[in-house]
């Protein structure tokens, strides 16, 4: 009997079965969904990540779904409506209960949204609500602003605008460029992002 339990709990572990199964929707580079696969592999994980996908037949970031084999999807968008339907039908037989944007660059429409209640969270290079949308590190850095950032928040129809989950604050310095602040923040969001999600399931 005991043997059988510990027998499971490895399975467990091994197959991250008794974890949330989770998508990572990218469309670029993908050092978020790299850092999320490191996370997802931690004993302390809430999640396991079993599906990338991509609105970008070339986007980098799906090289780390191939270096992890993960099943990885791309979906053009050129049929919004349509695509979205289909994507719903994959999440749907992968079993996937919540979804992680990481870079993705298209806005869901509220119809999906609604079927993932709560259960779709998206990482943004600014402390929102300022800086929605694009160019976050230039605009902050054109408005000589003192402090930039990183926000994990909740996905709701309106872009950059749900509930914040978590952020953190980086000094902008005078030497700061937006190339430099964005890899500043990026190395925080490599931290954010993770806590976001123990935060969440805590
Ligand atoms: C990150 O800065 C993220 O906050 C924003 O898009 C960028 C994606 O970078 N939403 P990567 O593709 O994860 O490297």
């Amino acid at each position: 009997m005991l043997l059988e339990k510990i027998k499971l709990n490895l399975m467990e572990k091994l197959t991250g079965h008794n974890k949330i199964k989770t998508v990572v929707f990218i469309s670029g580079t993908g050092s978020n969904l790299k850092n999320l696969i490191k996370f997802s592999k931690i004993k302390k994980t809430p999640i396991s990540i079993d599906l990338v996908i991509s609105s970008a037949p070339l986007a980098k970031g799906l090289k780390y779904a191939d270096q992890f084999k993960i099943k990885k999807k791309i979906f053009n968008f050129k049929n919004f409506k349509e695509t979205e339907k289909n994507i719903l039908i994959l999440l749907n037989k992968e079993k996937i209960r919540f979804i992680c944007l990481a870079g993705f660059m298209k806005i869901l429409s509220k119809e999906f949204i609604k079927k993932f209640d709560k259960k779709i969270i998206n990482i943004h290079p600014s402390l929102l609500p300022k800086y929605k949308g694009l160019n976050t590190h230039e605009r902050a850095i054109k408005n000589k602003d003192k402090f930039a950032g990183c926000s994990v928040h909740y996905v709701t129809a309106k872009l950059d605008s749900g509930k914040v989950i978590m952020q953190k604050k980086i000094k902008i310095t005078t030497k700061d460029t937006s190339i430099s602040l964005a890899k500043k923040v990026l190395k925080q969001e490599y931290k954010l992002y993770p806590a976001a999600i123990i935060k969440i399931f805590n």
